[in-house]
């Protein structure tokens, strides 16, 4: 299969939960507390499509899979994109961008500020995603995007700090990021 095609299908793929959201909210049909609902359903796509982006590379370790990696950059710009929604939901929905209550949150609630922290060292890798950055940034974007290795375990810590009863999900969530970069640890050590 080609890459563009591939890519082609990634961002459909991609997408649909975004427009699934969009019938649910048009539909009426978020339950009884919608804002909570969109706050979750965004949150939970940023998190799977950041797994899927730090899957890539280990995937073309262990496959030799080249068209994997073609698509990293655009699952980490749509990880960047449900997650910038998610984070619009909150200030504008929930906090109704009142500053004042929104910096409180940010300082004493821990889960609140380790997301904040999160989505702020996403922006600079969305930013710095195209070629030309690359090209600019040299040896520097390569630094610049292992702040990938701080966003994913501040994002897995954002969702266990949240989570009051079962924790199942965000456990899940925490073996994976393991075993992914557990991978790139080992193939590093064992394999170059
Ligand atoms: C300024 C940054 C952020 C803020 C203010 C924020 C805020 C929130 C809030 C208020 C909730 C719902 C909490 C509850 O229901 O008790 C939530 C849930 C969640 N957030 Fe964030 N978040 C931020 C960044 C992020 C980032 C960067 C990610 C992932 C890449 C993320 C992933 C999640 C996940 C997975 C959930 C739980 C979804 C579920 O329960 O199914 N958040 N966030």
């Amino acid at each position: 299969m080609s890459s563009t095609l591939l890519k082609m299908m990634v961002l459909i793929g991609a997408s649909l939960p975004f427009f699934w959201l969009i019938a649910l909210m048009v539909a009426d049909n978020l339950g009884a507390n919608p804002i909570e609902a969109m706050t979750h359903f965004t949150g939970i796509w940023a998190l799977r499509l950041l797994w899927i982006t730090l899957a890539m590379t280990p995937l073309r370790l262990a496959f030799n899979c080249q068209v994997c990696l073609k698509q990293r950059r655009m699952l980490g710009l749509l990880a960047f994109f449900y997650a910038s929604l998610h984070v619009l939901i909150y200030l504008v929905l929930d906090q109704q961008f009142v500053i004042a209550d929104i910096v409180e949150d940010v300082v004493k609630r821990p889960y609140i500020t380790v997301g904040f922290v999160a989505f702020c060292l996403l922006i600079p890798l969305a930013i710095t995603s195209n070629r030309g950055m690359m090209k600019c940034l040299g040896r520097n974007w390569k630094r610049l995007h292992q702040l990938v290795y701080i966003i994913a375990p501040f994002a897995v810590l954002h969702f266990l700090w949240l989570v009051k009863k079962d924790m199942t999900e965000p456990l899940i969530y925490l073996v994976i990021l393991m075993v992914l970069l557990g991978y790139r640890v080992w193939y590093a050590k064992f394999k170059l």
